[in-house]
């Protein structure tokens, strides 16, 4: 089992003061206009529920699943899991991201959404961890650039472990992403 660091990468008060500052920039983008927050699953529940808080604008929630399909890498196209019963066309749409690492899973989910006819597309990633990035994707809000590490906490989890820490701190010797 990788060790867990005891240092903390980002601190519960600081994500706390960076969620109502990208709060603040959706609000005055989005100008009371209604919005479909849609968080993708697990990775983001605890981001979308701080977040969402402090919006003024109507706003609805979606959540969907993206799994990698079946003997797949982390550069393989998505599988897309979410609720059928969720329309995106003609709506204003805000995805919700845990963390950018390759890039794929957010260019997957735009090019999907845009096929859907979404009217405009805007994405939120709490994490970016820019060295990583393969594909380049327009991210509209981003809490904080990150290390090229594993990092845990706040919802994001290691084999399911660690969702629940209420700041973002890091694993040793994982090894991510899987072997291309
Ligand atoms: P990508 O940007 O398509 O490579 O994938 C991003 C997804 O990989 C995120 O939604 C996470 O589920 C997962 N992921 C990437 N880096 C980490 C990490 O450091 N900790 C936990 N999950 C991660
Ligand atoms: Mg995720």
């Amino acid at each position: 089992m990788p060790e867990l660091s005891k240092e903390v990468l980002v601190s519960e008060t600081a994500i706390a003061t960076r969620v109502a500052e990208l709060a603040a920039e959706i609000n005055r983008r989005q100008d009371g206009r209604p919005l479909v927050a849609i968080g993708i699953l697990k990775g983001s529940f605890i981001f979308l529920a701080d977040l969402v808080r402090q919006i003024s604008c109507p706003i609805t929630c979606e959540f969907i699943r993206v799994r990698m399909s079946e003997g797949g890498n982390s550069s393989s196209p998505r599988e897309i899991h979410y609720d059928a019963s969720f329309n995106v066309a003609g709506k204003d749409i805000l995805i919700v991201e845990d963390i950018l690492d390759t890039g794929i899973t957010i260019d997957y989910l735009i090019q999907h959404f845009k096929q859907q006819g979404a009217t405009s597309i805007q994405v939120c990633v709490l994490l970016d961890k820019k060295e990583s990035h393969k594909v380049a994707v327009p991210v509209d809000y981003v809490g904080f650039e990150i290390p090229k590490k594993f990092v845990v906490g706040y919802g994001l989890d290691f084999e399911e472990r660690y969702r629940e820490l209420p700041h973002i701190t890091w694993l040793e010797g994982v090894s991510w992403p899987l072997a291309d």
